[in-house]
């Protein structure tokens, strides 16, 4: 068992994944700055795992802070999640999400570095890919993001082949997310989102609540089977399982290497709102609005090899997505703040 550290660890993927590393009897450092998630999420952690684990509000853009913690702790591995994650927010203020993003990411693989530390799982996203050629979306894609979000995760990506290819002993992977949903079973932890949601089910849990009216539907005349986009959703359980089989199987990483976390199966807008609908016992309200620009009709991922390299696929279906969503969002109807 060993040490990890975990940055963004008290957002969504990264509450997830502490649980998951804990209950495989993994020792926890987790540092956030909170800017996107709050304290409660970790207290949630530790209460349904019944394990305490270190937590820090560091900011990774305060390097000595940062360069701290590895002399304080003794760290084997590192996940890495902190990061912003909206794309429109990046459109508006790219020089934060430069600076966040990559920066931040620059001063933690410095502090990896001169304290020896060479194991990483690196939270990278689909969006790297941009528009797809191809469907399913492989890890041989073509790259070329089209946001300045994408971009700093391809620009993130590129620093850490250059960092693995100088020296010998690092093992990264760069997990390439599809779009994570869902919330851990209790209904303990979830996603919860600061201002309007960005995201397609974080937006129908909120109208299924009725903090919102209507789910406004972008895009209803693309070329698929009922017009509306299709998407690669992942239940956030087995995104965090995803982590903990990458953690555990870095020997199996020369340099760095990127794998897709995906379920390899599409759904569309409607088929969430209807499952949905389903799993909170009420009809969702949507309206059919014009698409928005960037968007594409249909992105899958092809997840073979997460499968053949981390012994890892997802196991969870759009209905348990669903069902879980509503849990936590039925049982904390304002996020953790308001509880
Ligand atoms: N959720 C998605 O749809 C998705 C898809 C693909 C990739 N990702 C990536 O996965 C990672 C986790 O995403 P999430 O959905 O859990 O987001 P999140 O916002 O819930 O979690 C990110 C965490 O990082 C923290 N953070 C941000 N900047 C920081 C900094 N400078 N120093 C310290 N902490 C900082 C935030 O406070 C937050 O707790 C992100 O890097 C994101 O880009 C997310």
């Amino acid at each position: 068992m060993s040490t990890i550290l975990v940055t963004g660890g008290a957002g969504f993927i990264g509450s997830h994944t502490c649980l998951v590393l804990l209950e495989a009897g993994h020792d926890l450092v987790v540092i956030d700055n909170l800017c996107n998630s709050s304290e409660e999420s970790l207290r949630r952690v530790e209460g349904l795992s019944d394990k305490s684990f270190v937590f820090e509000k560091i900011d990774l853009l305060d390097q000595p802070a940062l360069e701290q913690v590895f002399v304080t702790h003794s760290i084997d591995a590192v996940i890495h999640f902190a990061g912003l994650k909206a794309v429109g927010e990046s459109v508006e203020d790219p020089l934060w999400y430069w600076r966040n993003n990559v920066a931040g990411t620059l001063n933690l693989v410095d502090a990896m570095n001169r304290a020896d530390v060479r194991d990483l799982v690196f939270s990278s996203s689909s969006t790297v890919y941009g528009m797809p050629e191809e469907l399913p979306v492989t890890e041989a894609h073509p790259l070329g993001p089209v946001s300045p979000y994408g971009k700093t995760k391809l620009a993130v990506e590129d620093l850490l082949r250059d960092v693995a290819a100088s020296k010998p002993g690092w093992r990264v992977a760069l997990l390439r997310y599809f779009n994570p949903v869902g919330a851990h079973p209790s209904g303990e932890i979830g996603e919860d989102p600061t201002g309007i949601p960005n995201n397609l089910m974080p937006f129908v849990m909120q109208v299924a609540v009725g903090r919102r009216e209507r789910v406004a539907v972008f895009g209803s005349d693309y070329d698929t089977p009922d017009g509306t986009g299709i998407r690669d959703y992942i239940h956030v359980m087995d995104l965090a399982e995803g982590h903990l089989a990458a953690v555990e199987r870095l020997e199996r990483f020369e340099g760095c290497e990127a794998v897709n976390l995906g379920t390899g199966q599409g759904y569309s807008v409607l088929d969430v709102v209807r499952a949905a609908s389903g799993a909170a016992g009420r009809e969702i309200p949507y309206e059919l609005v014009p698409r928005r620009p960037g968007d594409v009709a249909a992105v899958w991922s092809d997840p073979g090899l997460a499968k053949a390299k981390l012994g890892w696929q997802a196991l969870r279906g759009l209905d348990e997505m669903c069902r879980d969503s509503w849990h936590f969002q039925s049982r904390n109807p304002h996020g953790f703040a308001k509880t």
